[in-house]
């Protein structure tokens, strides 16, 4: 990373700022002087204009619709790559060797289980619960259980950690789902594939022989590459921001979890589905459209937009054609909702309120549609999504707590309540 400076003017005073420039994409200005030097802080609420740390992880551009994994484009991993290897690159920053990808592949294997008290722990929820209700809690219930993987200053626990994370997770969400149908609980099973296993926690039950369709499991594995890191998202910027205070990589996660669970974020691809099932019909969708253009009206496209891409989602275009692959398996190439969502996209992309304001599909807008296709209920969609994510919150958590220059994250605030005033009796007030 080269350094240069940029120089402001606020009033009569001029103030030298350093510039920090990455690999690629857009420098920054290194204000971490300014209120030293100026007396003032920036204001960026929603972060707009605002890099919150430096990352080696992974790049967006955007504008032009490219996102690279440690430097990969996320189509050529989608394509020819599997998760887990995802998320050996996503930790280690490198593609594994033959060698390499054995011995990760078995490490997370090893760690599926959960620990047997936590059947307990969750036979404690109401049986009606959210699946993202069941693994925010059982998530940051798992710091309870494994007391030799919380202290982060110890590398190998760290390490530690991150495995038992990816590899607990999908067991915990398929107990959150198989808890919400009042289904037994079903154990990992080692010998299957990542994606696999988790189809199979979901849906064997111990009365029948579960066959795995390939199919499924290979788009579950694309689903999960597609989110498998997305740099400084919301979720992202809070599991780094709950882990600078030091606080143990389970807790951190859930943190995450709890905020990949809000419809703008995570719960996105839910709220797309419902979307598209209520505007049912390929003739419905004129209303749909002048609704969401409509200011009075606060109905948005859901699975529409993003605060980063102003171009085509590249992960949306993968979906796309991972959907048409589950649903050709299913015979169901006239899916209603698919031809709903095809429809939407072609008036939406032609329409000059979205052309103008650069909304494009962005991957939950077929993700719903495939999940829904698969078996899944609407309210497992965020939570499939939270097993994916959670590569990249660790890798983002690790990266957070082994850079030497790391302190605790505490933004400033513009302050816009009342100036010193002197406290009243309650008797003396009005
Ligand atoms: N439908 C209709 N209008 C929209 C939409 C939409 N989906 N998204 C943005 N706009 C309009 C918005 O009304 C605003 O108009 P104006 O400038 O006239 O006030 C303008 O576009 C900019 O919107 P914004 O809310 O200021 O943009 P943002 O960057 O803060 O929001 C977003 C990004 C993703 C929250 C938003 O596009 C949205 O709510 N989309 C629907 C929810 C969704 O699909 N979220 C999933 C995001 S991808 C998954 C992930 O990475 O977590």
């Amino acid at each position: 990373m080269s350094a240069k400076t940029g120089s402001f003017t606020f009033g009569d005073k001029t103030i030298e700022l350093p510039v920090k420039t990455g690999t690629i994409g857009p420098s920054v200005v290194d204000i971490g002087k300014l209120y030293a030097q100026a007396g003032m802080f920036t204001f960026d609420p929603g972060y707009t204009s605002t890099a919150s740390c430096e990352s080696e992880i992974t790049y967006i551009d955007g504008d032009k619709g490219v996102l690279l994994y440690r430097g990969y484009p996320i189509e050529q991993i989608a394509e020819r790559g599997d998760f887990l290897e995802t998320c050996y690159l996503l930790l280690y920053g490198e593609l594994p060797s033959a060698a390499q990808k054995k011995d990760f592949d078995h490490r997370i294997t090893r760690h599926t289980m959960v620990h047997e008290q936590l059947a307990s722990f969750l036979h404690g929820l109401r049986r009606d619960s959210h699946p993202m209700a069941v693994l925010v809690a059982s998530v940051g219930a798992l710091s309870a259980f494994y007391h030799d993987s919380t202290d982060i200053s110890d590398r190998n626990q760290r390490m530690t950690a991150s495995f038992r994370l990816i590899g607990k997770m999908p067991t915990l969400a398929a107990m959150a789902y198989k808890y919400s149908i009042g289904q037994p609980f079903v154990y990992p099973k080692n010998d299957l594939d990542y994606s696999s296993n988790f189809l199979r926690m979901c849906y064997a039950v111990p009365c029948e022989e579960f066959r795995i369709n390939p199919v499924f499991a290979r788009a579950l594995d694309r689903i999960f590459i597609l989110h498998a890191d997305h740099e400084q998202n919301a979720s992202t910027s809070t599991v780094r921001l709950a882990g600078s205070s030091g606080a143990n990589p389970f807790a951190c996660i859930a943190a995450g979890v709890a905020c990949l669970w809000g419809p703008a974020h995570g719960g996105a691809n839910e709220a797309a589905l419902k979307m598209l099932m209520e505007i049912g019909t390929v003739e419905n969708i004129p209303k749909f459209i002048a609704r969401a253009k409509d200011k009075n009206d606060p109905f948005r496209l859901m699975g529409f937009g993003h605060r980063v891409y102003k171009n085509y989602d590249p992960r949306a275009k993968i979906m796309q054609r991972t959907c048409h692959e589950v649903l050709n398996e299913l015979g169901d190439k006239d899916n209603p909702l698919l031809e709903v969502a095809i429809g939407l996209e072609k008036i939406a992309l032609s329409d000059e309120y979205f052309i103008e304001k650069k909304l494009y599909p962005n991957v939950d807008f077929y993700s719903g549609i495939t999940l829904r296709a698969m078996g899944f209920p609407v309210s497992m969609f965020t939570a499939l999504f939270a097993v994916a994510r959670t590569a990249g919150w660790i890798a983002q958590w690790k990266e957070m707590i082994e850079d030497p220059g790391q302190k605790i994250g505490r933004p400033r605030q513009l302050y816009t309540g009342p100036a010193r005033r002197d406290y009243v009796p309650i008797e003396r007030r009005a």
